[in-house]
């Protein structure tokens, strides 16, 4: 009962993207790239620019590097406001089996949902289709989930049997007057085990669409539990990844730029924004 019940109100609070966010990730990027989804999970994870670019798009704060993770250090950091009532439903089954989810169904799911073709839904709907049907990057494994049951399906098989798991989440803003501001680090970040993780963070859709995707045994990322405190007071208690292998990004990937690192040669982390799910396994021991 505990992981499907707490999974589940997870989900009913995971928000819609909000499109003028899309739009604007999409403007730095060539949607139809292989690069999009990395290049867009990271404009989605909230975090911070050390420079340049920021004022640009400022949902682009969510970078940061490992020697960043220090308690009593600043790091500005973009959360985006994710309000409840414009989250889109997670489907039953039932819904899920009778609803094409599919780029050559888009005509039909236009009529469907009732969108003009040139609207910003449209737009978006289109957007997460293509990225959902992307071929992944070498070594990565996604799925674009539309169920509880489907992610738990895909957490199952890349865990493997009779593993456990657990989720990990940024705490919802509360006051949502400043989404960007600066953030000192308040404890000792905790890294947290993770031999494989999975991300999977929402993707703009009129019901709820988790695009998942892990590295498998062969990644080289971390994942940190780190808490926050806002210079506005706000208390934010986040998950965050390093990936410390960046090798096979793009070199023209947006963290190294705002970053001021070296492509492909530095490691680069980011925030999740609150309506991530991390998967890591549960291991007995605490680590
Ligand atoms: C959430 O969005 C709705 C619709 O835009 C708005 O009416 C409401 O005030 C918002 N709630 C919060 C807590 O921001
Ligand atoms: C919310 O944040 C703003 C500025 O970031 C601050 O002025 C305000 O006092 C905060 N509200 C609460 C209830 O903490
Ligand atoms: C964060 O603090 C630095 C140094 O005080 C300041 O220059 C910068 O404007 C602050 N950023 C935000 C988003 O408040």
């Amino acid at each position: 009962m505990g992981l499907a019940t707490r999974l589940w109100s997870l989900l009913l609070h995971a928000a819609l993207f909000i499109l003028c966010v899309e739009q604007s990730s999409g403007r730095k990027t060539t949607i139809g790239s292989k690069k999009d989804i990395i290049i867009k999970d990271h404009a989605h994870s909230s975090s911070h620019g050390h420079h340049m670019t920021t004022m640009d798009d400022p949902s682009l704060n969510v970078f940061f590097t490992p020697n960043d993770l220090k308690i009593g250090n600043t790091i500005p950091i973009y959360f985006p406001e994710k309000n409840l009532s414009l989250s889109p439903r997670l489907l039953t089954k039932e819904d899920s089996d009778s609803i094409p989810f599919s780029l050559s169904e888009f005509p039909f799911l236009l009529d469907y949902f009732l969108f003009p073709k040139e609207s910003p839904q449209a737009k978006a709907m289109e957007y997460t289709l293509k990225q959902c049907e992307l071929e992944p990057i070498q070594g990565e494994t996604r799925f674009c989930a539309t169920t509880l049951e489907s992610m738990l399906d895909f957490a199952s098989d890349l865990f493997g049997p009779g593993v456990r798991f657990r989720i990990l989440t940024t705490t919802p803003l509360k006051n949502s007057s400043a989404l960007l501001q600066n953030y000192t680090v308040l404890g000792e970040p905790k890294e947290v085990f993770a031999p494989i993780m999975i991300g999977c963070h929402t993707m703009p859709y009129p019901y709820a669409v988790f695009y998942c995707h892990s590295q498998g045994k062969e990644s080289k990322n971390k994942v940190f539990e780190v808490s926050l405190v806002g210079a506005n007071g706000e208390r934010v208690e986040s998950a965050a990844v390093c990936h410390m292998d960046t090798s096979r990004w793009d070199r023209d990937h947006v963290s190294f730029h705002m970053l001021g690192v070296e492509p492909r040669s530095s490691p680069v982390c980011h925030f999740f924004p609150s309506d991530n799910l991390v998967w890591v396994p549960l291991t007995s021991s605490a680590v």
